[in-house]
């Protein structure tokens, strides 16, 4: 038995497993207890990773987590790629409507949308609906904060979500309303391994100790019962205004993504600027290969969505390697090697825009290339591109958000974080828009006082 394990978690499913950002950046919740009893009698210490759900499946197969824990059901599609302990719990699938919509049985949801979420069981059992209920067009989403906000708004007439789960938001949420759906197959839930992994039995030994011995009786009373400690804003629920005042506790949770946000910026905006440079010095040289290289390595990186190369970069990169990069190393990465590819072209245009006089009273005095370049010709472009350049930090910025999609804590994560825990959705996001906002305007005035000064000094 290793001493340390990595389990990895989508901590957006209450009371399954979610953050309490009022003290700290913990994540809790029933499987996080039993993660931490089994840890306990099998003596490994449980480290534990939070991503989307349909990441949690690529996490088991790349080695970056030993299990999960995800409220997952073990279904055969997914056999084929990782394996299951037995069901330690068995749940049941509603319907999520809003309240007085009568949507009751599968059938009332003929001509109806529904709302699931992306890669769960939930959206099979959608997909094997629409086989008896005609005209259901199914929606999928990464978030069941997300799901349950498409219902509230009335873009989709309804959800189908777990009865645990969808009682929590339904507490949270008075206009709302569940019915569970008798006879549900598939919807238990099981720890999921990466294939062959060699401690499954020793995994099965404690889940059963723990039903022998009454013990996961007593976490399923204390997460699911009625006296139960959820998430669930006890009696402050309120749909109607928005209610800052839930996420007030949170703000600081959220305030601390700013340090990673900016870190990220900054780094990203350095190498990329370095990166760019040396890009651009291949495209003007008179090297035909070099020129080609960055020309095709700049039509590659401007050609495929950035959210796509994070998600690669992330990962491909251990299962590749054999190394496992943490999100933000792996994030840095993807925005350098991508804002380089548009670094390079502005550069490029500002290196073509000094005047040619230039160079050649450099050669004739006897300049050698480097310094040439360097100090003559790279400090004029810089400062001509300079709108440009502040231009690029704003975007990677406004993009570094993007990193929340594998896990980062950055600002934009955190208030979703914190809105999957309040089962609300607006106030967390906004708050975290008008944080991105501030931020984007002391680039701007700074970019513009740097560009006055530069003015100046000329
Ligand atoms: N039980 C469902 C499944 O296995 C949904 C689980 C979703 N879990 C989560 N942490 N979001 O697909």
């Amino acid at each position: 038995m290793p001493t340390q394990m990595q389990m990895v978690t989508s901590a957006d499913y209450p009371p399954y497993e979610f953050r309490d950002t009022a003290s700290g950046n913990k994540i809790i919740g029933f499987d996080v207890d039993i993660a931490n009893y089994i840890a306990k009698e099998l003596g490994f210490e449980l480290k534990i990773s939070d991503t989307d759900f349909n990441g949690i499946i690529p996490a088991l197969q790349s080695g970056r987590a030993d299990f999960a824990m995800a409220g997952m059901t073990p279904t055969a599609e997914r056999k084929k790629n990782v394996d299951f302990s037995g069901i330690y719990y068995e749940a049941k699938n509603t319907i999520v409507a809003k309240k007085g919509s009568n949507l009751i049985k599968p059938q009332d949801l003929a001509g109806k949308t529904v709302g699931v979420q992306l890669g769960s069981t939930q959206e099979e059992a959608a997909k094997t609906l629409t086989k008896e209920v005609k005209g259901m067009p199914t929606k999928s989403l990464n978030k069941t904060s997300e799901i349950i906000q498409e219902v509230k708004a009335g873009r989709v007439d309804a959800a189908i979500i777990e009865d645990t789960i969808a009682k929590g938001f339904v507490a949270a949420n008075p206009d709302l309303e569940f019915k569970t759906i008798p006879n549900t197959e598939e919807a238990g839930s099981a720890i999921a391994f990466p294939k062959d992994f060699p401690f499954v039995n020793d995994f099965n030994r404690v889940l059963e100790e723990m039903k022998e011995s009454g013990k996961l009786e007593g976490l399923v009373n204390k997460w699911f019962g009625d006296g139960k400690e959820t998430a669930t804003p006890a009696g402050e629920a309120n749909n109607s205004a928005l209610s800052f005042a839930r996420i007030a506790p949170s703000i600081p949770f959220i305030l601390r993504g700013l340090g990673t946000t900016l870190l990220f910026t900054a780094l990203s905006a350095l190498f990329g600027f370095i990166w760019g440079t040396i890009l651009s010095l291949f495209k003007i040289s008179n090297i035909k290969p070099l020129t080609w290289l960055a020309n095709a390595y700049t039509s590659v990186f401007r050609g495929t969505p950035l959210l796509l190369q994070i998600a690669l970069v992330y990962y491909a990169t251990p299962q590749l390697t054999g190394y496992d990069i943490p999100a933000l190393v792996a994030g840095v990465i993807t925005f350098t090697l991508n804002s380089g590819a548009y670094i390079s072209e502005t550069i490029r245009g500002g290196i073509l825009a000094v005047d040619k006089g230039q160079r050649e009273a450099a050669l004739s005095l006897g300049i050698p290339y480097k310094p040439m370049m360097l100090d003559i010709i790279l400090p004029q472009a810089v400062k001509n591109i300079l709108p440009a350049l502040v231009n690029e930090s704003i975007a990677l910025l406004k993009d570094s958000a993007l990193v929340s999609t594998i896990g980062v804590a950055d600002l934009l994560r955190r208030a979703q974080i914190v809105g999957a825990e309040k089962y609300i959705y607006f106030e967390p996001l906004l708050f975290a828009g008008a944080v991105y906002y501030v931020m984007v305007m002391f680039l701007t005035w700074g970019g513009y006082a740097l560009e006055q000064r530069l003015q100046r000094s000329s």
